[in-house]
C-alpha cells in the first residue's frame, strides 16, 4: 500500500502516470463513472478549504464512489480531545482511502502510521501539499507540455507556503529545471529547502526582489498568496502582505506562452483584470485539480492491492525520542503519544532534521 505524504513518496514514473491517467480522465469522462463505485473516500479536513474538499468530493463523485467526512473538525470528537491517530484508526472501520488537511505539521503522516488504508496529504500546515502539486504539473503538462528545460518563477510567500515547496521537490527531479525566488526577505525559501533540495539535486536557483527583472525568461509565474494564519505576530504580516502584487502593467514584458499559476485562494496579489489575460491559468489548473485527484484515487486503490507498492514512512536512520522538535506547530509539539523523530539532514548528515516537519531539534 502506498500513502501521499509528500510528491517524493512517488517516483518521477509515478507521477507521470497519475499525470497521463489524469488526461485519459478529461478524454475519457464516461470511462471512469464507475471506477470507484462501491468504495468509500473520508475527508478529514481539520482547516479550511474550498478547492481541496470539493475537489476531492468532486472526483470522487464522479467516479461512482461514496464521500464522507468532516470540514470542521470542531464539530467532530476531535473537540474532545481525540488525536489525529485514534480518529485515522476510527474512521479506518468506515472508509476505503482518507484525504487529510490538517493545521499541525506531520498530521498527515501520524495518520499514514496508524492506516491500514491509503492517506492522502490534503496539505500539513505549511510543510507540504503534494495533491496540488499533481495539479499543478498537470496545468503544467497541459498549457506548455512539458516539465524538463523550464523557468518557473516563484514569487510572494516561499518560507510557509507549502504548493511551493512541494512543487520545488517535484520539479527537481526534471532536467533544465530553473527556477526563480521571488519574495521579501522575511518570506524566503526555507534553507533546508535550498540546501538539501536546490543543491543535493543541481536544481539552479537564484533570488531577487521585483518581479519586473525576471518576468521576460519566465515559463510560468507561479504566484502566492502571502498566508495570514501561518504568522505569529500580526505587524510582521502587514509589513509583507502587499509585497508583490501582479496586474496587467507587469505582465507587458512577459512571453507570450507565459502561463500564471497561482494554487489559490487569492487576496490582492492577482489584480481581477489579469484574469481575462490567455496566460492566466489559475482557475484552469482548479479544474485540473479535480482530474488529477481522480487519477490518484484510482491509483492508490490500485497499489493498496499491490503488495509491492510501498512507500518508506520512517527512513531507516531515524532516532526516535532523543531530541525535541523546535517546531512549535510540529504534531510531535502539538499531541500526546506522538514519538520524536529524527533523521539525518540529507547535505550535513551530522544535523538533524524532524522526519514530520523538517525543523531542527531544541538546542540542548
Ligand atoms: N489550493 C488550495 O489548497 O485551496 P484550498 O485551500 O481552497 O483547498
Amino acid at each position: 500500500m502506498k500513502h501521499l505524504i509528500e510528491p517524493t513518496d512517488l517516483t518521477k514514473e509515478e507521477i507521470e502516470e497519475i499525470v497521463d491517467l489524469g488526461l485519459d480522465i478529461i478524454a475519457n469522462r464516461e470511462k471512469y463513472s464507475e471506477a470507484c463505485k462501491g468504495k468509500k473516500l473520508a475527508t478529514l479536513f481539520y482547516e479550511p478549504s474550498t478547492r481541496t474538499r470539493l475537489s476531492f468530493t468532486s472526483a470522487m463523485m464522479e467516479l461512482g464512489g461514496n464521500v464522507l467526512g468532516f470540514s470542521d473538525a470542531q464539530n467532530s470528537s476531535v473537540s474532545k480531545g481525540e488525536t489525529c491517530a485514534d480518529t485515522t484508526k476510527v474512521i479506518n472501520c468506515f472508509a476505503d482511502i482518507i484525504a487529510m488537511r490538517h493545521f499541525e505539521e506531520g498530521a498527515a503522516l501520524v495518520s499514514a502510521l496508524n492506516s491500514r488504508i491509503p492517506v492522502i496529504n490534503a496539505g500539513d500546515g505549511s510543510h507540504a501539499h503534494p495533491t496540488q502539486t499533481l495539479t499543478d504539473l498537470l496545468t503544467i503538462k497541459r498549457e506548455i507540455g512539458r516539465f524538463d528545460n523550464i523557468t518557473i518563477g516563484f514569487c510572494g510567500d516561499l518560507k510557509f507556503g507549502r504548493t511551493v515547496h512541494s512543487l520545488i521537490k517535484a520539479l527537481s527531479r526534471y532536467s533544465g529545471v530553473k527556477i526563480v525566488l521571488i519574495a521579501p526577505d522575511q518570506l524566503r525559501l526555507p534553507d533546508y529547502m535550498k540546501k538539501e533540495v536546490c543543491d543535493l539535486t543541481g536544481m539552479e536557483y537564484k533570488e531577487v526582489s521585483t518581479l519586473e527583472e525576471v518576468m521576460p525568461e519566465l515559463d510560468v509565474l507561479y504566484m502566492t498568496r502571502v498566508q495570514k494564519e501561518r504568522f505569529f505576530d500580526e505587524d510582521e504580516f502587514d509589513r509583507v502582505k502587499d509585497c508583490f502584487i501582479l496586474d496587467s502593467e507587469k505582465l507587458k514584458t512577459a512571453k507570450p506562452e507565459m502561463r500564471i499559476l497561482h494554487p489559490l485562494p487569492r487576496v490582492n496579489e492577482i489584480t481581477v483584470d489579469v484574469d481575462a489575460d490567455p496566460r492566466a491559468a489559475y482557475f484552469r489548473q482548479v479544474e485540473n485539480g479535480k482530474f488529477v485527484r481522480m487519477a490518484l484515487i484510482l491509483k492508490l486503490l490500485e497499489w493498496a492491492k499491490d503488495n509491492e507498492k510501498t512507500n518508506t514512512l520512517i527512513p531507516a536512520n531515524t532516532v526516535r525520542n532523543k531530541y525535541r522538535c523546535r517546531n512549535p506547530r510540529c504534531i510531535s509539539n502539538m499531541e500526546v503519544n506522538v514519538d520524536t523523530l529524527f533523521r539525518p539532514a540529507a547535505d550535513h548528515p551530522e544535523e538533524m532534521r524532524c522526519v514530520y516537519c523538517e525543523s531542527k531539534p531544541v538546542k540542548c
